[in-house]
């Protein structure tokens, strides 16, 4: 791994996430980052984090919507394969892509998104680094901008054992080979409240496993 680079574990998994994605979880986890896209406006500036191989970006074209782009990811190897891919698109579309390698760390202070998308990122963190993530998302998001959301969130409070299993795998296997931090999932709930999201959609995949969410930035209360 670089190990000079932050959070750049997913480097050396880059060659075969995908694949093994689509083993374990079929198009489920596809499937639940297309359920987000009819949120996304017409037109408008859109930031992606931990995008991955850049599946997502041709998905985006498809949509014929008009999407000033930035695909930020921390590891170079996920990186290079996104523009790779987006390079090889023929279709016209109307989408506009920036690539940034790093994390939230490379967004600028000014920078602001109509839309922030977190595909299966938020549940590589442990409870404080993730708020210190999520805090410095939130900054980028204008009053009423959506953060569109997709993650393994158990609908089940007490999930069956066979989801407990998967998750177990899945952190033990990428906390040893991409350095992954969490040992479990986060109390997502709990971290959209504190930072004054309020949800507007969801829905569920993989029996459950799966959620897609969409949170909009309330404007602060000012009489709270
Ligand atoms: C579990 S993979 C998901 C990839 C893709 N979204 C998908 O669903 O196939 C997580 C991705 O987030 C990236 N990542 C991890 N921490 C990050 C951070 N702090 N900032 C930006 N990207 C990050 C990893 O390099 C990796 O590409």
């Amino acid at each position: 791994m670089p190990s000079h680079l932050p959070d750049s574990g997913f480097h050396y998994a880059a060659p075969f996430y995908d694949k093994l994605a689509k083993l374990v979880y079929g198009s489920a986890l596809q499937q639940a980052q297309l359920a987000l896209f009819p949120f996304l406006p017409q037109q408008g500036r859109v930031l992606i984090i931990g995008g991955g191989s850049g599946w997502i970006l041709e998905q985006l074209t498809h949509t014929g919507k008009k999407l000033d782009i930035l695909y930020l990811d921390a590891a170079p190897a996920m990186l290079k394969l996104a523009q790779a891919k987006y390079k090889k698109l023929h279709q016209q579309h109307n989408c506009s892509v920036a690539f940034r390698l790093g994390t939230e760390q490379k967004i600028e202070s000014q920078e602001q998104f109509d839309v922030i998308i977190t595909p299966f990122l938020l549940d590589l963190f442990p409870p404080q680094r993730l708020h210190q993530l999520m805090s410095k998302l939130k900054h980028a998001l204008p009053p009423d901008g959506l953060w569109l959301v997709a993650d393994f969130w158990p609908v089940l409070q007490h999930p069956p054992l066979w989801q407990r299993a998967l998750v177990w795998a899945m952190y033990t296997f990428f906390g040893a080979i991409s350095s992954v931090q969490a040992k479990q999932l986060p109390d997502y709930a709990f971290h959209f409240k504190k930072l004054n999201l309020t949800e507007k959609y969801s829905r569920s995949f993989y029996g459950g496993m799966v959620q897609a969410k969409v949170f909009v930035n309330c404007p602060q209360n000012p009489y709270i």
